[in-house]
C-alpha cells in the first residue's frame, strides 16, 4: 500500500515499545511494576457516575445525540467553565468530544495546516507533536528543564521561540509529563506574546483538578487578554476515572467550534449518548471522589519525591498531575529497557516529551506497588 506523507510522519506512541517489552516479561513469568501509563490503575470510576450510565442505557439514551453534545452536559460542563473562572462561555461555545484527545484532533485540523507553525513547551505530551505533524505543521520548542520545569524562568525563551508565524501555542497545566502548574505570572507572559504574535493558544487543562499542597491551575483563558484567543480544552479521563469511557470538551470562540464542528460530525458524529449524561453526574455529584484521589495521589507523590530524594536524586516536587520526571543521565532509552529488563520497571523515556536526560514515571498506582517499583530500581543501581 501507498500511505499518505501524513502518517509517515508521525511516530506510534512512545510508550508502546516500553510497554510490549513489558507485556512479554509478563507473558514469560515476570511481575513488572508498570509506572509508564497515564492511565488511574487503583481508583475505579465513582458508583454514581456509572449508576448515571445505566439508569441512560434502561431509559433508552442509545441513540445518535445532538453532534456538539446533549444540552444538559453542555450546561453542567458551562457551569464549570463559569466556576473556573472562563466567564465568556455559553453553550454555544462547548463542543462535546469522545475524549480530550480527539477534541485536540479537531481544534489542530481545523486551526492548522501545511506551512504554520505550532509552539510546544517541553517537556511536551507526546501527542501534541503528532497532533501537530498530522496537520502537516512545523514545530518551534522550548525548553523548561533548566527551570525544573517552570514556565516563568521561561518565558524568555519562549519569547525567542515564538514570532509572527507561530499559529499555535499549547499550554499545558498541571502538565504531563513534568507535573508543574504555570504561576499566573507565566501566563501572563504567555498572553503576551500571544496578543504580541496574534497567537491561538490551546489550554490543555486535564488535570486541573489534581493539584498538591493548595495550589490551584488558573485557567489561561480567564486572563485579562486571553478569552478571544484560547481554546480550554478539558475532559473526564483524570479528575474521574474515566479514562476509558471516553469523553471530553473543548470550548472555544463560536467561529472555531463551528468550523471545527465540521470535522467532528463528519468523523464521530458525536460522543456515545449515555456516557454523556454519565458526564452530568459526574460534573455534579463526584466532588468527595475527586477529593479522595487527589489526596491519595499527594500522598504518592510525597512517597516519591522523598524516596528519590533520599537517593540523591534531584527530582523537581510535581505540582499537579500525577507524573515525576526522573533524571537518569545521558541515555533514557537504554535507561528505560534496562529498568524493564532488569529491574522489571516500566518508565518512558524523556525524549518521547523532547527532554532526553529524564524517564517519566507515573504515580497513579497503589502506593504499595509504588514503593515495590522504585525500591527496584534502587536494588538494581539505576538510581
Ligand atoms: C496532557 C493530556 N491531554 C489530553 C489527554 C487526553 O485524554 P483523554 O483523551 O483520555 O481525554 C491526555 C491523556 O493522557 C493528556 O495526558
Amino acid at each position: 500500500m501507498d500511505f499518505a506523507a501524513r502518517v509517515e510522519r508521525i511516530e506510534p506512541s512512545a510508550t508502546v515499545a516500553i510497554s510490549n517489552k513489558a507485556s512479554r516479561l509478563e507473558a514469560e513469568g515476570a511481575d513488572v511494576v508498570d509506572l509508564s501509563i497515564g492511565d488511574i490503575v487503583d481508583f475505579d470510576t465513582p458508583e454514581n457516575v456509572k449508576d448515571a450510565a445505566t439508569e441512560a442505557l434502561d431509559a433508552g439514551h442509545t441513540g445518535y445525540t445532538p453532534s456538539s453534545g446533549i444540552p444538559a452536559l453542555k450546561s453542567a460542563i458551562v457551569d464549570k467553565l463559569h466556576a473556573d473562572g472562563l466567564t465568556q462561555y455559553g453553550t454555544e461555545n462547548v463542543m462535546v468530544t469522545p475524549g480530550g484527545k480527539q477534541g485536540l484532533f479537531e481544534v489542530f485540523q481545523a486551526l492548522v495546516e501545511g506551512g504554520d507553525e505550532v509552539a510546544l513547551i517541553d517537556p511536551a505530551w507526546v501527542s501534541y507533536e503528532a497532533l501537530a505533524k498530522v496537520a502537516g505543521a512545523d514545530l518551534t520548542r522550548v525548553d523548561t528543564t533548566g527551570y525544573d520545569f517552570a514556565l516563568e524562568p521561561a518565558l524568555d525563551d519562549l519569547a525567542d521561540a515564538v514570532s509572527d508565524e507561530t499559529d499555535l501555542l499549547v499550554v499545558n497545566s498541571p502538565g504531563n509529563p513534568h507535573g508543574m502548574v504555570y504561576s499566573d505570572a507565566a501566563l501572563e507572559g504567555v498572553r503576551d506574546l500571544a496578543v504580541e504574535h496574534d497567537i491561538t493558544v490551546v489550554s490543555d487543562e486535564i488535570y486541573k483538578e489534581i493539584t498538591y499542597d493548595g495550589i490551584e491551575a488558573t485557567s489561561l483563558g480567564s486572563v485579562d487578554g486571553m478569552a478571544d484567543r484560547t481554546v480550554t480544552l478539558n475532559g473526564f479521563s483524570k479528575a474521574y476515572a474515566m479514562t476509558g469511557w471516553r469523553l471530553g470538551y473543548y470550548a472555544a470562540p463560536e467561529e472555531l467550534v463551528e468550523q471545527a464542528g465540521k470535522i467532528h460530525g463528519h468523523s464521530v458524529t458525536c460522543a456515545v449518548n449515555f456516557v454523556q449524561h454519565a458526564g452530568v453526574e459526574a460534573l455534579e455529584n463526584t466532588d468527595e471522589a475527586i477529593e479522595e484521589m487527589r489526596a491519595a495521589f499527594e500522598s504518592r507523590r510525597d512517597t516519591l519525591v522523598e524516596f528519590f530524594h533520599d537517593h540523591g536524586k534531584d527530582v523537581a516536587t510535581p505540582e499537579g498531575a500525577f507524573y515525576i520526571m526522573l533524571p537518569v543521565g545521558n541515555d533514557d532509552v537504554a535507561w528505560a529497557e534496562t529498568a524493564v529488563e532488569e529491574a522489571h520497571v516500566a518508565t518512558v523515556p524523556g525524549s518521547a516529551f523532547g527532554t532526553p536526560g529524564y524517564v517519566r514515571l507515573a504515580y497513579a498506582n497503589d502506593e504499595a506497588r509504588l514503593r515495590e517499583g522504585v525500591e527496584r530500581l534502587a536494588e538494581n543501581d539505576l538510581l
